[in-house]
């Protein structure tokens, strides 16, 4: 048993998605996460960048005392596999969404095709192909950088029937259509906000996989594995952290969380 909470953080808002999915299974659980809406998108920055950032909001979690870190943004996963300063033993343990979302595509997919859409420093990386082909070296892997859709999201411009939003997707989702994945993995946490437009242009029989959502579900796991689920009564706490503007901060929230939302916004400084 351990009640300290689970810490999570993601560039902006999509590592909510996360969070979402957490609350949902480990209702008990406190969570602290944190937003770097500040800095927003990591995913145009160079990977020595992005990996400066992904330290100070590690040290901001290990700060709030947490006892897991889950890094629920896309991009800083991709560049944590590849970054030597983050290798070896950690305290507390930290997991991205890399990982369990190509284990969920290869458990899912049929004809061996996977689709990957992330930002553009992730699929630089090469992170999920290289996982997916360790896991299944005759997968083939298609990957395609979707750069408009963080500031879309951001900007709530999320719905099915939003013209500039389509045109993009129809863009960006034409070569997974042609290259007929039967799974598309959403490889940034900010994407399943726009799940009903991408399953409208690719259609029912394709299955999409929610990175931040198999993080949250990879987490149950490794907690249940360690006995160090929380042992509480009542709700757990949700406090959020983000280096913008709360007010701002907060409406997003409430579009990712819904509006039942009853934790705390708080605006912090990264050092
Ligand atoms: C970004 O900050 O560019 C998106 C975050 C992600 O990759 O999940």
């Amino acid at each position: 048993m351990n009640n300290s909470p689970i810490g999570v953080f993601d560039s902006g808002v999509g590592g909510l998605t996360c969070v979402k999915e957490l609350a949902k299974l480990l209702p008990h659980e406190d969570i602290v996460y944190l937003g770097d809406t500040a800095r927003v998108p990591y995913g145009t920055r160079s990977k020595e960048t992005i990996a400066e950032y992904t330290a100070q909001d590690m040290e901001f979690l290990r700060g709030h005392n947490v006892k897991m870190i889950l890094v629920a943004c896309g991009t800083a996963s991709s560049v944590i596999m590849s970054s030597p300063e983050f290798s070896g033993n950690t305290e507390p343990s930290y997991s991205g969404v890399v990982k369990p979302a190509a284990n969920a595509a290869c458990a899912s997919t049929k004809n061996g095709r996977i689709g990957v859409i992330a930002t553009g420093a992730t699929i630089r990386s090469g992170s999920y192909g290289k996982v997916i082909r360790s896991i299944d070296p005759s997968a083939k892997v298609i990957g395609k950088a979707c750069p408009m859709f963080v500031p879309l999201v951001e900007n709530g411009y999320i719905s099915k029937d939003c013209a500039p939003t389509r045109y993009f997707a129809e863009e960006y989702l034409e070569c997974m259509k042609r290259e007929q994945v039967d799974t598309l993995i959403l490889g940034c946490t900010h994407y399943p906000l726009l799940a009903d437009l991408i399953s409208d242009i690719m259609g029912d029989g394709v299955k999409l996989i929610s990175a931040g959502a198999e993080l949250a579900r990879f987490a149950v796991k490794t907690l249940t594995f360690s006995d160090e689920l929380a042992e509480r009564e009542e709700q757990g706490s949700q406090k959020l952290y983000c280096t913008d503007s709360p007010e701002l901060f907060s409406e997003n929230v409430e579009r990712f969380l819904g509006e039942s939302f009853s934790g705390t916004v708080e605006k912090c400084v990264l050092t």
